[in-house]
């Protein structure tokens, strides 16, 4: 590994908060996690840390965030013809399912949450192949797993995770990408390659201020998707639980009418991300006028190639890319919610109450 993070890095730089810091360093942190990984020639992506990887069935084994982001991982392994599917490392360690030709690929920031050390040590204690997707160099969990594939995001002090959950949907796409025999998905690769830009026109842009602004007496927060905006709902939640300490919840939309419908009030607005026009978006626009019809506000995020923002208060807009990419997005602008929201309320942002960067206890 030869990035270098200088003394800067551990620094605040001006902003009034590490998490605002490191939502904004986002871009130069996604292109070190991009560099000297996808050809510039032919759009190839290659990770040598992964050697000739092949992938039959993954498990990918997390907790808090970076659980979201193997929830979001195990789409993509399954769009590209692998069985995968993401567990709560915590879960997985006492019983792991059935583990023959599993790859287990244990998702950590830190490299040393006790949770998922459990699990990649179960893992590899019944013979699986065991990788390490994770930002630190050297952690327990590179150390011990057969493979350690770095997301390279550099330091991270805020404890409320941000850059490396971009930087692990952006590893997870190579991983994907890699694994997959022949052609690569040239639209993926150079939608990888915007990327950065992508989110410093977000940065820049960014309305999140006054929605936040606008909610900050709710009830509650709730937030809807489907597909891989699924886990970015559920994402888009924990920040605001953990940094605001406002009650708020992630849902697959599908499951909206079956159960959570109930709390839904005039005072409980509910983030829809809704990107592209398909099936999806159609289906969660349905959701959208479900929760409309009983008062509910309701913010879009959407890259516009449906007509939510037709049934939204507000907008937070993504631009148009890949589908994969576009849920890389659309968490930046919940991110930037929870933050104006947290900052507004006075809260404890980089060290939130009863949370810790790191838990090395089971
Ligand atoms: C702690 C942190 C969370 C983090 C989780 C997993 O609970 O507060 O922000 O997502 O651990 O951490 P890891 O280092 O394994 O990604």
């Amino acid at each position: 590994e030869t990035i270098q993070w200088d003394a800067e890095d551990t620094g605040k730089s001006g902003y009034d908060h590490f998490m605002l810091k490191e939502i904004h360093e986002q871009p130069r942190a996604l292109r070190q996690c991009l560099r000297g990984r996808v050809s510039e020639l032919d759009g190839d992506v290659t990770v040598p840390e992964l050697g000739d990887i092949e992938l039959e069935r993954v498990h990918l084994v997390a907790a808090g965030t970076s659980y979201h982001a193997a929830v979001y991982g195990a789409q993509l392994l399954c769009d590209a013809g692998i069985s995968a599917q993401a567990h709560y490392a915590h879960e997985y360690a006492i019983s792991p399912p059935p583990i023959e030709n599993a790859t287990v690929v244990g998702v950590s920031q830190s490299g040393e949450t006790a949770d998922t050390l459990a699990a990649t040590r179960e893992a590899r204690r019944l013979g699986a192949e065991t990788l390490a997707l994770t930002n630190t160099v050297g952690s327990t969990m590179a150390r011990e797993c057969d493979k350690a594939f770095y997301i390279r995001s550099g330091p991270e002090i805020g404890v409320a995770a941000t850059k490396t959950f971009a930087g692990q949907q952006t590893a997870l796409n190579l991983l994907a990408e890699a694994a997959t025999p022949g052609a690569g998905d040239r639209d993926l690769v150079s939608a990888l390659r915007d990327l950065p830009g992508n989110v410093q026109e977000i940065l820049d842009e960014s309305t999140a201020e006054s929605v936040a602004e606008a909610y900050i007496d709710a009830d509650s927060y709730f937030f809807i998707g489907r597909g891989l905006n699924f886990p970015v709902s559920l994402e888009g939640a924990l920040k605001m639980k953990e940094i605001s300490y406002e009650h708020a919840e992630g849902f697959a939309a599908g499951e909206l009418k079956h159960g959570p419908l109930a709390l839904v009030t005039a005072n409980t607005p509910v983030f829809a991300t809704v990107t592209g026009d398909g099936e999806y978006a159609r289906k969660t626009i349905g959701n959208v006028k479900e929760v409309e019809a009983r008062d509910a506000p309701v913010v879009a995020v959407t890259d516009g190639r449906s007509n939510v923002g037709r049934y939204a208060d507000h907008v937070l807009d993504v631009p148009q890319t890949h589908p994969r990419v576009a849920a890389i997005l659309a968490n930046v602008q919940l991110q930037l919610v929870s933050y104006y929201t947290a900052a507004m309320l006075g809260r404890s942002i980089d060290k939130p109450r009863n949370l810790a960067k790191s838990v090395t206890v089971e």
